[in-house]
C-alpha cells in the first residue's frame, strides 16, 4: 500500500469529519501526493479557462480555501473552494457527514458551514498559478439572501478564476426555491447588474449549479434564464435528497445524497441540461464520478469538464491520476484528439 492509500485507509477508521478536518491539515502540512505533468489530451477550455485536465475538485471539500495549491498540486486540473456565505457561519450541529462504505455513498447536512468570506478572500488573494473557482451563497439567517450572493460576487471580484452561483444545497431551508423561475429571474439579473458595475478586467465566467432533483419544464426554464442573463454555464449536479435503494445503517439520515448513487441521476439531468442549452451554456458534470468510465459517461452527456468529492473519500487524493490515466486511454481508443472533440459524443 503507498503512503498515501495507508493514509486514506486510517483516516476511514475516524468519524468522517475529523477524519476531513486532519486530511485537510495534512494536506496543509504538505502530506498531498503529487501528481506530475498532465497529458495533453486530457486539456480542455472552459467558457475560456485553459485547464490542464478535465477532472476537477468539487465544492465542500475545501470550504475555506485552504488547499487549493496542494489539490492543483495532486493532480486536479481547476478547484472550486467554498460554499462560501459572506458572515462565518457554525453550520448544523454534529452528526452531519456519514460515509454509506456499503453503498460507496456519502449523505451530508453541514449547512455551509464555513469561516464566511473575508478569511475566505485573504487567502484566495494569496493565490499562485491554477484555475481556483470560488462557489458562493447566502447566509441561513440572512433577510436579503440575493444581497448575499452580490456580496460574495463584489468582494471576490478579481479574486477567483470564475464563480458558482451555488442555489441548490439542500441544507439551508428555503435555497433551492432560487432555482424556480421568477425567484432565478430575480437572482441572476440582480448578479448580471452588479457585474456590470465591477471594473471589467475582473470579469470571469459564471456559472449556476443546479440540484438533480428537477420538476418538469423546470430544466428549460433554467437554462432560459442563465442565457438571458449572459451566465457562461451550469454545474449539474449538486447532493440529491433522493433515495435510491442503500443498503447503509445511514440511509435514513436527512441531508444530501453523493457518490455512486448520484452518478446515473446526474448524468441523465446533465443530458437534458445539455438538449436544451443546445451549445449556448458550457456544462460541468457533478455526481458520483469515481473511475475515468464516469468522467467519460459524463463528457459524452455534454460536459466539457468533471467535478468529484464524494469518491475521495473512500480512494484518497491519488484517484484523480488514476481518473486522468483512464480517461486519457479511453479518448484513444475511440478515436478522439482531446477531451474538448468527445463532449456530447453520445
Ligand atoms: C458537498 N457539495 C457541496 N456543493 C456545493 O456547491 N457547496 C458546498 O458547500 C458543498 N458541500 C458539500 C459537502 C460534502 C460533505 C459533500 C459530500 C458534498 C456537493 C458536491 O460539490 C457535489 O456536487 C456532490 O457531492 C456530487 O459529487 P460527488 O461527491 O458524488 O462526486
Amino acid at each position: 500500500m503507498s503512503p498515501h492509500g495507508l493514509a486514506t485507509w486510517a483516516l476511514r477508521g475516524l468519524d468522517p469529519e475529523d477524519a476531513h478536518r486532519l486530511a485537510i491539515l495534512g494536506l496543509k502540512f504538505g502530506l498531498g501526493p503529487l501528481g506530475g505533468r498532465d497529458d495533453p489530451i486530457l486539456a480542455v477550455s472552459l467558457a475560456g479557462l485553459e485547464l490542464p485536465n478535465a477532472i476537477g475538485l468539487a465544492p465542500g471539500f475545501d470550504k475555506d480555501a485552504e488547499v487549493f495549491a496542494p489539490m492543483l498540486r495532486a493532480g486536479f486540473g481547476f478547484v472550486e473552494c467554498g460554499t462560501v456565505t459572506p458572515k462565518p457561519q457554525a453550520g448544523n450541529p454534529r452528526p452531519r457527514l456519514f460515509r454509506l462504505s456499503e453503498d460507496l455513498a456519502v449523505i451530508n447536512r453541514m449547512g455551509f458551514n464555513n469561516r464566511g468570506l473575508e478569511a475566505f478572500a485573504g487567502r484566495l488573494s494569496r493565490r499562485g498559478p491554477g484555475v481556483v473557482g470560488a462557489n458562493i451563497g447566502a447566509n441561513k439567517d440572512s433577510e436579503d439572501r440575493i444581497g448575499d450572493y452580490v456580496t460574495g460576487l463584489t468582494r471576490l471580484w478579481g479574486l477567483a478564476s470564475y464563480f458558482t452561483i451555488n442555489v441548490s444545497s439542500p441544507n439551508t431551508p428555503g435555497l433551492r426555491a432560487l432555482q424556480t423561475k421568477a425567484a432565478l429571474d430575480d437572482l441572476l439579473g440582480r448578479l448580471a447588474d452588479a457585474r456590470d458595475g465591477l471594473p471589467a478586467q475582473g470579469r470571469v465566467p459564471m456559472l449556476l449549479k443546479v440540484a438533480p432533483d428537477l420538476e418538469a419544464g423546470e430544466v428549460e426554464a433554467i437554462v432560459e434564464s442563465c442565457v438571458g442573463h449572459g451566465l457562461s454555464g451550469i454545474m449539474v449536479s449538486n447532493t440529491t435528497i433522493s433515495r435510491p435503494a442503500l443498503r447503509s445503517r445511514f440511509a435514513g439520515e436527512s441531508g444530501g445524497l453523493s457518490g455512486a448513487p448520484l452518478a446515473a441521476l446526474s448524468t441523465q439531468v446533465l443530458g437534458e441540461f445539455a438538449q436544451a442549452a443546445a451549445g449556448r451554456l458550457v456544462l460541468v458534470g457533478v455526481g458520483g464520478i469515481a473511475s475515468g468510465a464516469d468522467a467519460y459517461a459524463k463528457i459524452r452527456a455534454g460536459a466539457c469538464a468533471v467535478q468529484l468529492y464524494s469518491a475521495l473519500v473512500f480512494e484518497g487524493p491519488g484517484l484523480v491520476s488514476r481518473i486522468k490515466r483512464d480517461l486519457a486511454a479511453r479518448l484513444r481508443a475511440d478515436g478522439f484528439a482531446s477531451v474538448g472533440a468527445a463532449v456530447g459524443a453520445r
